[in-house]
């Protein structure tokens, strides 16, 4: 088949070559970009007065009528034509004959991948973000169902302090917060009209980029005809947001594997969202937070690749930059469908409430509270945090928790101890004693739901 660059060639293309270097499999997904950007460029063409108005009325309806074939799966897509732009252009210069191939004009695949690209991503973005403002509300509606289940609060894997399990939830729904407005950020710089910078220093033609952005809904065309062709920023800017958002969903994958042991068993995985074995007929699998937790590899990898195709290009276009279509389609559907399915997962997860205060027993989880104590008597920390270790190991020795000590023993270790000190020592006692901003107790949790709610509002 001829190719409508093939003017300068005396031989075809080597089948070997048009396998190779075909794009079509997978930017096809781009077509129905790719249709509105020919539209928005033949109507600024024709308003320019470089088409007729039969002609762009004849591109319209080509454009039209392929628009219709491909929604009805009729369109043949052909390896040969390389990739989604040349497919539509040659399937519209059959249909308009003169007029399609004059759709071309002062526009180069350059300008139009790139295009394509920035309004197919504009719309999956958007999506992305609607994903991940779903995911914070269903963190926040169980934070709010929660709001009373204490748990063990762990650094190192070890038990800490008390915590609200609200607050622990909450804590994700902080950082699924920030994804969202990195997304957002990324909208703005995704959202600039690369079309009309031709090939990559413009076009001797009258063309008017800036009715081609306002058609398209951008916020304005790139300034650069040659940074607006060759640079792919704006794509590893959502590699880098969806590899932190899977960063993020991994975390807390993991923490529901490791809860749903039988060693935490602080939850219940619903059977909807569990797997067995094919060989252990008792084993209940934790698989889609297993499955979150492997794709982030992936989708990291994505963003290392494309940040790599990209360190050596000299200016401008280099046909290496094709490559950076298959990581970004793999990462939007990766997070996409990870945030889907925890979405839909956790709220049918159930908390075993009485385990998760079980588990603060033990483990002297409350000792900082009793050096706070001390502190409050006026002790220096240095010399609480002393005192309370000493008291401490005096428990370990025994095998009992500080609150099985009577006010004498706990008298023998500082006198500044009284009888109040045990309602600081319970669970409840230490989430409620607390007073900073951002802590665990129930008002700051109370109003961490307030922020997110406003934030998700606006
Ligand atoms: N399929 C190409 C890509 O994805 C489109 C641009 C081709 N441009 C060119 N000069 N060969 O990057």
């Amino acid at each position: 088949m001829k190719k409508p660059w093939g003017g300068r060639f005396k031989e075809g293309t080597a089948k070997t070559l048009e396998e190779f270097s075909q794009s079509i499999s997978f930017d096809k997904r781009l077509w129905q970009e790719d249709i509105e950007g020919s539209r928005a460029h033949a109507k600024m063409l024709y308003k320019q007065a470089i088409i007729t108005e039969k002609e762009l009325k004849q591109i319209l309806k080509g454009l039209s009528e392929i628009e219709k074939e491909i929604k009805e799966g009729k369109f043949e897509f052909k390896e040969e034509l390389e990739d989604i732009h040349m497919n539509i252009e040659k399937a519209l210069i059959e249909k308009a004959g003169s007029a399609g191939a004059k759709l071309h004009t002062a526009r180069s695949r350059n300008d139009q991948v790139a295009t394509d690209l920035r309004l197919y991503l504009r719309k999956k973005v958007n999506e992305l973000i609607e994903l991940t403002a779903g995911l914070e509300k269903t963190l926040v509606n169980l934070a709010e169902k929660n709001i009373d289940t204490i748990m063990p609060g762990y650094t190192h894997l070890q038990k800490a302090q008390p915590v609200l399990l609200a607050h622990h939830l909450l804590a994700y729904a902080w950082m699924f917060e920030r994804d969202r407005q990195r997304l957002k950020e990324a909208i703005k710089r995704i959202n600039q009209s690369p079309l009309g910078a031709g090939a990559l220093s413009g076009s001797s033609l009258p063309i008017d980029r800036l009715f081609t952005a306002k058609e398209l809904g951008f916020e304005l065309p790139i300034p650069n005809s040659m940074d607006a062709v060759s640079d792919r920023d704006f794509v590893c800017d959502v590699l880098f947001s969806g590899a932190m958002l899977m960063m993020h969903l991994s975390r807390l994958s993991e923490e529901i594997i490791l809860w749903a042991t039988d060693e935490f068993k602080f939850i219940e995985l619903p059977d909807r969202f569990s797997t067995g074995s094919s060989m252990m007929p008792q084993k209940k699998n934790p698989d889609p937070a297993e499955l979150i937790r492997g794709k982030t590899g992936r989708v990291y990898g994505n963003l290392i690749s494309l940040l790599t195709t990209m360190k050596g290009l000299p200016l401008t276009y280099n046909r290496d930059m094709q490559e950076d279509k298959e990581p970004l389609f793999d990462t939007i559907d990766t997070v996409s469908t990870s945030l889907r399915v925890i979405t839909e997962m956790l709220p049918e997860i159930k908390f075993h409430k009485d385990r998760m205060k079980e588990a603060c027993h033990g483990g002297y989880i409350t000792a900082t509270d009793l050096a706070e104590y001390l502190v409050r008597q006026g002790v220096a920390f240095r010399i609480a945090h002393e005192i309370t270790g000493k008291i401490v190991l005096y428990c370990i020795e025994k095998g009992q928790s500080i609150t099985d000590l009577s006010i004498k023993e706990l008298k023998n270790f500082s006198d500044k101890i009284d009888e109040d000190v045990y309602g600081i020592l319970t669970p409840e006692g230490s989430i409620e004693a607390k007073i900073s901003y951002g802590s665990t107790s129930k008002k700051s949790v109370k109003e961490q739901i307030k922020l997110l709610r406003k934030s998700l509002k606006g």
